[in-house]
């Protein structure tokens, strides 16, 4: 039984007042809350088990990497990876998506085209612009219309046998669209081109099957999903993360080592140079373990009442706008008042305890898509309440006054 009231006693952050006013955070594409069962998990790894992993002869060194690969077992599993070798452990999505990215410098020729979504984030468009400067590669965008879903018919159009890689998030950070990615996949797949998913705004909300999406890469952070930042996982199939070559060199990612010559060691580990976020690891373990205790369709469908609890509240305000209104969509609401700079009014929210974002979400062409100079964003997490959209409205309502 999801029980929104219980589930917040687990999150300690949410009892402290910011500015004279209780907390509400409404920033949850950034950074989701920790709850008290991961932190504990934290602080009883560095009070108990912190050591190096898969160095060490000694106790703690055997139990920080059973404790290191039993989280990386519970990844794979939560993913529906075949191998717990395709989890690579990096330090989050960006990292995950430039380990890709490097990895395609070799296979990518001039004049072979790269094909990427219009609502992407910086982090799944810069890599693949310097990838392309360093090869000659193309890259062309998948569009979107007024509602901030992909024009599917022009990604029929621009499929092609030139067509050799497809990027596309899984949900936008910046407008909340849930993305068609079964029929993105599908359709690369039937042209040769392989296709990375960002997962980074999809994993807090729905479980993505790798097996069944069949899908080549696919990244996530743990930090947005209840666990620590500097954290996060690329999935690779296997075939693909024996085609790339190594990110990074050091400690680690090789199997044998002279002046003359190193050869690399097997998978994930290939992927892994130097000491990882060992902590971080494991309590993003602990942090799917407490998601999948409340249980993802229950999160699913209570978000989705928030959701258009929020759209509802927020468009009886006079002159507010939403940005992006997909039919499929999840908990984020970017929205602007007419004549008010977003910055102007995330300053008063804040004053007023209310934690949201706004700018452009590193997501600047939909800004530009848009011709708007960012928005306010606000992003529900399953532990936010009515009362929390209620007080987001309100402070929505007074911003708006005192801005006029
Ligand atoms: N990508 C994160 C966001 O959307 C930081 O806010």
């Amino acid at each position: 039984m999801f029980d929104v009231n219980k589930i917040r006693k687990d999150f300690p952050i949410l009892n402290r007042e910011v500015n004279g006013k209780p907390l509400v955070y409404l920033d949850n594409a950034a950074t989701s809350q920790t709850p008290q069962q991961v932190i504990d998990v934290i602080v009883s790894y560095y009070q108990n088990n912190n050591a190096n992993i898969h160095r060490g002869v000694h106790t703690l060194s055997q139990e920080a990497t059973d404790m290191y690969e039993q989280a990386r077992v519970k990844i794979q599993k939560h993913f529906n990876a075949a191998q717990a070798h395709e989890i690579i452990l990096t330090s989050g999505t960006t990292h995950s998506i430039n380990i890709v990215a490097n990895g395609f410098s070799a296979l990518i020729k001039k004049g072979d085209e790269i094909l990427v979504s219009a609502m992407e984030h910086h982090s799944n468009i810069v890599p693949w612009q310097m990838l392309c400067e360093r090869t000659g590669g193309v890259l062309k965008v998948i569009p979107m219309n007024q509602e901030g879903e992909l024009l599917m018919e022009v990604y029929d159009e621009l499929l092609c046998e030139k067509t050799k890689l497809v990027f596309c998030n899984h949900i936008s950070n910046a407008l909340g669209t849930i993305n068609p990615i079964e029929e993105i996949i599908e359709k690369a797949h039937s042209v040769g081109a392989a296709v990375l998913i960002d997962g980074a705004q999809a994993a807090p909300h729905v479980i993505a099957d790798m097996q069944k999406l069949d899908v080549d890469f696919y990244t996530v952070s743990a930090h947005k999903i209840c666990g620590p930042t500097g954290v996060g996982m690329l999935y690779g199939k296997e075939a693909w993360l024996h085609k790339l070559p190594p990110y990074q060199g050091g400690g680690e990612m090789i199997a044998e080592v002279t002046f003359e010559k190193t050869t690399y060691a097997g998978l994930p580990h290939k992927f892994e140079a130097g000491t990882p976020n060992i902590c971080g690891g494991i309590a993003f373990g602990a942090a799917l373990d407490y998601m999948n205790a409340i249980g993802f369709d229950d999160i699913a469908a209570y978000e989705h009442e928030l959701l258009a609890y929020a759209t509802e509240k927020l468009l009886e305000i006079d002159g507010l706008k939403i940005y992006g209104t997909a039919k499929n969509k999840t908990s984020v609401i970017s929205f602007n008042m007419e004549g008010i700079h977003p910055y102007d009014i995330g300053s008063i929210l804040d004053k007023l305890g209310v934690a949201v974002r706004t700018g452009h979400h590193c997501a600047q062409p939909i800004m530009d898509f848009y011709k708007i100079p960012g928005t306010v964003r606000a992003s529900f997490c399953f532990y936010n309440t009515k009362d929390e959209v209620n007080a987001l409205v309100d402070a929505v309502r007074r911003a708006t006054k005192m801005l006029s």
